[in-house]
């Protein structure tokens, strides 16, 4: 039975969207299917795939799910949130240009500044929490504005549905990574974008045990583009990953709930702490898009970033007498996670930018899990004793 995107539930699609039972014994739970080449009748004469880097059923099942959580006819799993956003560029040509944030993830920018722009396409990076810096930004060859919102690691906020009117004026698209705010949070198509991108290694997987990306898009010429991108350079998802970000989807609407409701009350308890010098979270009055983020997200996610008092050995002492959380990369696992940003995740951004930025020695992220909240709150109480 097909699931409709436009006739159910987010919950009820996690389950049941691209999962239908299987014909031949009935699984409910739509079988691993690991076979790299399927059987011709003829020469060129088969069902429906014919090897798997082109196309798979078990990552079918999961772009199907996918694409309609974030309410698109298209989706694509990839081996790597980073392979998914080369992807979205490899539908550039030498001499483009594209417009991203300032503020984003160190291996995007890594990817965009010393990997991509070797090819001849050509990156800006503006401050696009104001929409007019976009409009000075825009060239003639200004082919994608790049958007990550809430930023990756100081939580900047910007408005999907301006940016997508001034780009589309020029003629660009608009991709947004939603990889903070997961589907559940935050719909970018539904706001105008072109293309929705996640590191599905963080909130889609949600276990931290499968490290993938995903694209989605309701664009028809896109989808085309993107599927011969697939095919053509081979990274893709593997079945095992896609089973594995598949089955996690089925609880993505739980799980997003409880980061939130945990990260609520950390971002107020550290506000509140004597040692800490700033917080920033969408979901805080204190935080500047906060009017934004309540119009545009239906949620403010479990991502906070905050400042310590003191120097670097103040935040790294504080991060080594934590307990529940680990101190590690990545984010999103239903596991707290706590990182120094300037050492670890934004290590590739320059210092200059970086000081910039305000990703200095204090900076520190939470990613806050769906443990007890006694526990984390505690946890951060002692180590900032
Ligand atoms: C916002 C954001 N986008 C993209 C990526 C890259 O994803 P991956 O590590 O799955 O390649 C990350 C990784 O941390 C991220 O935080």
């Amino acid at each position: 039975m097909e699931f409709d995107k436009n006739k159910y539930g987010f919950e009820t699609l996690a389950i049941h969207a691209g999962q239908s039972p299987d014909a031949e014994f009935g699984a409910v739970i739509p079988p691993l299917h690991l076979s790299t080449t399927f059987a011709q009748t003829e020469p060129g004469k088969y069902t429906k795939y014919d090897y798997s880097r082109a196309g798979n059923p078990t990552r079918t099942s999961y772009e199907q799910c996918i694409a309609s959580l974030e309410g698109a006819d298209f989706g694509f799993g990839f081996s790597s949130g980073c392979a998914a956003t080369s992807t979205v560029i490899q539908l550039l040509k030498a001499g483009d240009h594209v417009i991203a944030n300032d503020d984003m993830y160190g291996g995007t920018y890594r990817l965009f500044n010393s990997v991509l722009s070797k090819f001849g396409v050509e990156f800006s990076y503006v401050d696009l929490t104001n929409s007019e810096n976009l409009s000075a930004a825009l060239q003639d060859n200004t082919k994608l504005v790049w958007l990550e919102t809430p930023t990756n690691p100081t939580l900047k906020i910007s408005d999907i549905k301006e940016i997508s009117k001034i780009a589309h004026q020029k003629g660009a698209m608009v991709a947004v990574d939603n990889t903070f705010m997961s589907p559940y949070f935050q719909s970018p198509l539904a706001l105008g974008a072109d293309m929705v991108v996640h590191s599905a290694t963080k909130y889609i997987n949600g276990h931290s045990d499968v490290v993938g990306g995903v694209i989605a898009t309701n664009n028809s010429d896109l989808a085309e583009q993107i599927d011969f991108l697939v095919k053509s350079v081979g990274a893709m998802s593997s079945p095992f990953d896609s089973f594995l970000a598949m089955r996690s989807l089925k609880t993505l609407a739980v799980r997003m709930r409880a980061h939130e409701e945990n990260a609520k009350v950390v971002a107020k308890f550290l506000e509140s702490h004597a040692n800490v010098e700033k917080v920033l979270y969408p979901g805080l009055d204190s935080h500047p898009q906060h009017a934004l983020a309540k119009e545009q997200m239906k949620g403010f996610g479990g991502m906070i970033t905050f400042y310590i008092k003191g120097g670097l050995s103040e935040a790294s002492t504080f991060m080594q007498k934590l307990k529940v959380f680990t101190l590690a990369e990545s984010l999103g696992g239903v596991e707290s996670l706590v990182e120094h940003p300037g050492i670890m995740t934004h290590a590739s951004v320059p210092k200059e930018n970086r000081d910039k930025l305000g990703i200095t020695d204090t900076l520190i992220r939470l990613s806050v899990g769906i443990e007890s909240q006694e526990d984390i709150i505690n946890d951060l109480k002692n180590a900032l004793a």
